[in-house]
């Protein structure tokens, strides 16, 4: 089985050499490895000083470099799929009204990025594939759409052709979407299956993990915070955080300890986050990460001969359970204020809103008529409580910010 480590974080901390160092490290252990760039601003050909574009080109012994082109990739892997997609979210592809309230499709082009990655995945010819991925913003955006448009696909192609084309009408003025034709179908269908597959290529354990890098100063540490709760809210594994740019102990002048003061307090509360996630700590070195001697020498120092491509940490994310009375959903969302969080109900969507990130995860047949009987944030979970339904309660249970 193949397996997918996935880089990110803000931008300019490092995430590149970082990705680099890992396949140089996974090339010379004998793994076919692609470094394979998901940012639309890709610098895999700088640091390895070489040519690197839109096809694999080979960078030493079982080493591979790609940098991805959505655009590239819409006009000669994928145009019927692309095709399908702007009939069914319309011409911009950006914007769509949810029943509930607006949610928004961020380029969803880069979406064919991790298409491309799950083909070359299946295609087996790699046994590790590194992804260098945009800022955690983008990435994130990225992460939560296959299973964002999967589930708009489910809302409004869940009950075959037939219903659909006798909703389309009514679908079109309520939800602003052009439903797809009947000659789409096929395409829609298959698109819907691939993005059902690609989320569970991207969550599986035992395959795909993120990995965050940072700098030990404040900005980078609260974004690394947070991405690292919505990773969890969507399911992802963090199975390593790497603090980039480390200041000696003696850094030479009094300015510079007193930088490397304030950097000792942000490790420390990196490390008091991650807890049991790997940490790795690298120096700031006097030189640029550049140049084939500059990522070995960045692999010799911080990736030694640990064990670090395989998956390093498992959690579970979501776990349902009977309790008295019903059922729970307890879900990982480290460091999140339950002022933050709202939780409700719609049929048989729970939808959970942190900050401004939305996810619907469809509940299991297990829970049919259940409702939310209360939710609460506590210790970096959150734990929502389900009761069975009461004939001739109301079909959508809304529990408010308050939890109640
Ligand atoms: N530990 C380090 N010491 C010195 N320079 C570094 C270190 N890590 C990265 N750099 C340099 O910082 C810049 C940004 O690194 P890069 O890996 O491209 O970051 P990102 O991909 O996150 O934007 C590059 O010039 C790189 O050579
Ligand atoms: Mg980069």
């Amino acid at each position: 089985m193949g397996r997918i480590i996935i880089f990110t974080g803000k931008g300019g901390v490092g995430k590149t050499s970082i990705a680099a160092a890992h396949a140089v490290r996974a090339a010379s252990e004998g793994k076919k490895t692609l470094l394979v760039s998901a940012d639309m601003a890709p610098n895999l050909g700088d640091i390895f000083e070489t040519e690197v574009g839109g096809n694999a080109v080979p960078a030493g012994d079982n080493l591979y470099l790609l940098e991805l082109d959505p655009d590239q990739l819409v006009r000669e892997n994928y145009p019927n799929i692309s095709k399908a997609m702007r009939n069914l979210f319309g011409s911009s592809g950006l914007a769509l009204d949810n029943l509930d309230d607006e949610m928004i499709i961020p380029g969803f082009e880069n979406l064919f990025s991790l298409l491309k990655i799950r083909d070359i995945y299946n295609s087996g010819e790699y046994d590790l594939i590194i992804v260098d991925c945009a800022p955690t913003g983008e990435t994130l955006s990225l992460l939560k759409l296959p299973e964002l448009l999967s589930w708009y696909m489910e809302k409004f192609y869940p009950v075959g052709k037939t219903m659909v084309r006798v909703m389309a009408p009514v679908s079109k003025a309520k939800y602003k979407v052009t439903l797809p034709n009947r000659k789409a179908m096929n395409e829609i269908e298959q698109m819907h299956w691939s993005l059902v597959v690609l989320q569970e290529l991207l969550k599986d354990p035992d395959v795909s993990s993120v990995r965050l890098v940072c700098t030990p100063e404040k900005m980078v540490v609260d974004e690394t915070k947070r991405s690292y709760m919505y990773l969890n809210l969507y399911h992802y594994q963090v199975d390593g955080v790497f603090i980039n740019r480390i200041l000696p102990d003696d850094a030479g002048s009094d300015f510079m300890n007193h930088w490397g003061s304030i950097q000792k307090k942000y490790i420390r509360e990196l490390e008091s986050v991650f807890a049991g996630i790997p940490i790795t700590r690298i120096a700031w070195y006097p030189h640029e990460v550049r140049g084939r001697a500059a990522i070995q020498h960045l692999c010799d120092d911080v990736l030694g001969d640990k064990d670090i491509l395989n998956v390093r940490v498992h959690t579970d994310n979501e776990i349902y359970e009977a309790c008295d009375g019903g059922w729970s959903l307890t879900i990982r969302l480290p460091g999140a204020a339950k002022e933050d969080v709202t939780v409700y109900q719609h049929e048989m969507d729970v939808n959970i809103k942190v900050n401004n990130f939305n996810r619907c995860i469809p509940l299991p047949n297990t829970l049919t008529g259940a409702q939310i009987d209360g939710w609460d944030v506590a210790d970096g979970f959150l734990r929502i409580q389900f009761s069975k339904k009461a004939d001739g309660q109301d079909e959508t249970a809304e529990a408010g910010k308050d939890g109640k």
